[in-house]
């Protein structure tokens, strides 16, 4: 048997970890299925034992919070797991390794805020910091400790500190702020170093947030930065050097503005700076937490080469990457005369004429300004912001060649969990493009897209697609921090509809169903992925009062209506807002009776399912007929309806039917929109209609998901229109080419094409018991998906043998198990009803008695 993957708070050996009880998991791989009892041990350096768990009985890997001493700051701890395992009546015992280092845990800082400008003015010059220090013996450990309200990069010595990007991340500055930490004793050594760190507004003061808080210029009028330099010396000595006013600062570095909207402009010929001086000042911000950094890193991921570069009419060059991201050109330019400006436009699609279209970035003007130095070569790419693009256009050059220009792929770097592959190519590719809509829009936050004036923490977009993002990376840490934000931009009780929210709200009624119900809907994915109970109880209360803001606006009604957006893009007419708010609003509390269930308040949950009586009687009241006939029929009415379950016991398949009718009436489309469409094909699928679901799924004519597939898209579109053969581009106005909203589709691959379903009960969440339920169809010849849970690696590959006869191979995590749903009408020789199959590898032949291929 072998140990491995063992993480600490969703991370492998986390620097800055700051959680006082940490959670540990580890998987295990070998012959046995499960382990039979764990311990864990949790020491110092010097061998000082904090917390030894003692020989649990338990088959429990994952999720066990540290209940030892109180962990000390800056300090480093290791620590070992054991199991003993049951095969046959052996005991095993095995152990492995880990560490996980503090940081300031809650301990004050000594490093002041710092600013160099404090003019009031975006689109400024990136601040440049420097601190000259000398060291009188070799480094034994160097931590560097940076933050920043705006975005900093480092360099000690010349070398750039750590490979992130968009430090410190975009969390609600006005409550809370990241710092990171970096292992800088490789750069530092004895005698005098350099530390030198640039500024910029970043989502602090830049146009980002000046365009949405235009009242209060963003957070604040310029950005600002704090640093700790820890180091510990071979003569045994500690030093600590702290941001204050002995810095120095220029203004007058290379990059003359660097904005998320804008862009860069980039003047190589000042790349040496010769102004330092004095002029820094310090600010106090006791109100702002300085937490440590949950989520993942922003990092360059991959650099893609140009797959086509053509000359426009207007002499400049078109450069095609074949793919729609997220990220920013890399320029490998030989030597140029003195002066010359490249500029460098951004686009994802381009016009009938071939040259670049950029109306869709409405005011993000999303350009690139490079002026060359002296006769050298250089390598240049932007550094603070970043563009959605699969098509740059480039004017200043008189000649490019592929190796000058490639593109560089930006994005939070998780942890890929999610495989699917199938015999249709087509599919391949929409599985595809919501990859990659996932690598567009994880930029630290969760974005709705990267290219125009928003690239904002939409929450329906979020929840939409949370089911899926999980599925495709781990997103635990991500998703942690975002909760973070958008439980701390609530104002009057509600979850807002944007996280982390530049303006503090001043309307109470300023939340939005499908919007804020993100507040509970990412939490409970996170549950059901990775077993985490601990979100749920740190946010119960505030669903609770979510949950009261809607009852308080129903008025003793129960009937809500607060659905400013209503189904998001839809086709159909306008979805009744009380009907939809009133949806929501039941269906997150019966969500919430779940929670309170799991977090053992039974009083409460008895209390809440009580208020979901009233509200379906309610809804039902005003949305049924006496007869249990829908009134509203449409395609994400009924959705809702059946996805909530708020049918009357005489429904009697009614609107299901109403469903599917509007389906076929419409020759097998859909008219759902944001709301809708993520539940559309699952829903069907639940309800005994598979072959529906995959026709729909397989519909090549508008609108459907293979549309855009078909018309080259590599990523989705916003709008089922965003562009058609017939009418060219949609409406301008708001058509985003990389919006992965109704990429949530991909999660039906996972869960009903290969069934990979994770359980949703305490205590077997988190992948501890899967349900193995795929959908055998005669559309695909084979269809294989892989999921990477917190037990180890799931694998679902069914492929069609011959007429009536399908091999399935399945992987079933140590620690783990599966009950099997074969479809109606299939039999396996090893799966009866209602099977649990232990971990494992398994080669079913699976025979169809009427489902003929
Ligand atoms: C965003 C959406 C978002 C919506 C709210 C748009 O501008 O791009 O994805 O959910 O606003 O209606």
């Amino acid at each position: 048997m072998e140990l491995y993957d063992l993480k600490t708070e969703y991370k492998c050996d986390p620097l800055g970890m700051d959680a006082p009880h940490p959670r540990f998991s580890y998987k295990l791989r070998g012959s046995a299925a499960e382990q039979s009892a764990r311990r864990i041990i949790v020491q110092q350096s010097d061998g000082t034992v904090m917390w030894d768990s003692g020989w649990q009985q338990s088959a429990e890997s994952i999720q066990i919070v540290y209940s030892g001493k109180k962990l000390q700051p800056h300090t480093r701890y290791f620590w070992r797991a054991g199991v003993r395992m049951e095969d046959g009546c052996e005991f095993l015992q095995e152990k492995a390794e880990a560490f996980f280092e503090t940081g300031f845990a809650g301990s004050a800082w000594q490093g002041a805020w710092i600013g160099a400008y404090a003019g009031e003015k975006n689109m400024r010059p990136v601040d440049h910091f420097r601190k000259k220090f000398t060291l009188k013996s070799d480094v034994i450990k160097a931590r560097l400790f940076l933050s920043a309200l705006g975005l900093y990069e480092a360099e000690l010595n010349g070398v750039k500190v750590g490979n992130e990007l968009f430090a410190p991340g975009w969390t609600d500055y006005y409550s809370r702020v990241q710092y990171q930490v970096y292992d800088a004793a490789e750069l530092l050594h004895s005698g005098e170093n350099t530390l030198q760190i640039q500024l910029a507004d970043g989502w602090y003061s830049g146009t980002i947030a000046v365009l949405v808080n235009t009242e209060d210029h963003g957070y604040g009028p310029h950005p600002l930065l704090r640093a700790e330099l820890h180091v510990e010396l071979a003569d045994g000595r500690k030093e600590i050097i702290c941001s204050d006013t002995s810095w120095e600062c220029s203004g007058s570095g290379a990059i003359r503005y660097s904005d998320i909207y804008m862009g860069e402009y980039y003047d190589a010929r000042l790349e040496e700076i010769s102004d330092w001086h004095n002029g820094v000042f310090t600010e106090e911000h006791p109100e702002i937490a300085m937490d440590w950094q949950e989520g993942a890193p922003v990092r360059v991921t991959e650099i893609l080469p140009p797959q086509k570069i053509t000359r426009s009419r207007n002499g400049c060059f078109i450069v095609d990457f074949g793919q729609n991201i997220t990220g920013s050109e890399l320029l490998k330019l030989p030597p140029l005369p003195e002066g010359t400006q490249i500029r460098i436009r951004h686009g994802e699609m381009l016009q009938a004429d071939g040259s670049l279209y950029v109306e869709n970035l409405r005011s993000a003007k999303a350009e690139t300004i490079y002026i060359s130095k002296r006769e050298q070569p250089h390598t240049y790419a932007p550094r603070f912001t970043f563009y959605g693009f699969r098509y740059l256009e480039i004017t200043g050059l008189t000649e490019i060649t592929p190796d000058m220009v490639s593109a560089r792929v930006i994005h939070s770097d998780l942890e890929r969990t999610g495989y699917f592959e199938s015999s249709d190519e087509l599919l391949n590719r929409l599985y595809q493009n919501a990859f990659w809509g996932q690598r567009g829009n994880f930029l630290d936050i969760p974005t709705d897209c990267p290219q125009r004036d928003e690239r904002q923490g939409w929450s329906a977009d979020t929840q939409i697609f949370a089911p899926t993002a999980s599925f495709n990376y781990f997103t635990p840490g991500f998703y942690t921090k975002w909760l973070r934000d958008l439980n701390a931009c609530r104002y009057f009780g509600a979850f807002p509809e944007i996280a982390p929210y530049v303006c503090k709200l001043k309307d109470p009624a300023h939340w939005a169903s499908g919007w804020s119900d993100a507040g509970l809907l990412v939490p409970w994915e996170l549950f059901k992925k990775y077993g985490d109970t601990r979100l749920l109880e740190e946010y119960a209360a505030n669903m609770a009062e979510y949950l009261d803001v809607q009852e308080k606006a129903s008025n003793g009604t129960w009937l809500v209506k607060n659905a400013r957006y209503g189904d998001w893009l839809g086709h159909d007419v306008p979805l009744d807002e009380e009907f939809l708010t009133t949806a929501y609003f039941a269906g997150m509390t019966r969500l919430f009776v779940r929670i309170c269930r799991i977090l053992g308040q039974e009083e409460e949950a008895m209390r809440r399912e009580e208020m979901f009586g009233q509200i379906k009687a309610a809804f039902l009241r005003k949305f049924y007929s006496p007869s249990g006939e829908l009134l509203i029929k449409t395609q994400s009415a009924a959705l809702l309806a059946l996805h909530f379950e708020l049918l009357p016991e005489n429904d009697n398949g009614q609107t299901l039917h109403i469903l599917t009718e509007d389906i076929r009436k419409r020759d097998t489309h859909l008219s759902t929109g944001f709301l809708g469409t993520p539940l559309l094909l699952g829903t069907l699928s639940r309800c005994g209609k598979n072959d529906l679901a995959l026709e729909l799924l397989m519909q090549k004519t508008y609108p459907s998901w293979l549309y855009s597939v078909i018309q080259g898209a590599t990523t989705f579109w916003e709008r089922w229109d965003s562009w058609t053969a017939e009418k060219g581009f949609g409406d301008v106005t708001m058509n985003s080419f990389n919006h992965y909203a109704y990429g949530a589709v991909a999660e039906f691959f996972y869960r009903n094409i290969c069934g990979i379903q994770l359980m949703e009960e305490q205590g077997l969440a988190g992948g501890k018991q899967i349900t193995l339920s795929p959908v055998f169809t005669a559309k695909l010849q084979f269809a294989a998906g892989e999921y990477e849970s917190m037990y180890g690696r799931i694998i679902s590959r069914w492929e069609w043998k011959n007429s009536n006869e399908l091999q399935w191979h399945i992987a079933i995590p140590c620690n783990s198990s599966a009950r099997v749903e074969l479809p109606a009408g299939w039999i396996a020789a090893e799966i009866s009803e209602n099977t649990i199959l232990p971990s494992g590898e398994y080669h079913l032949i699976v025979t169809g008695k009427e489902h003929l291929k």
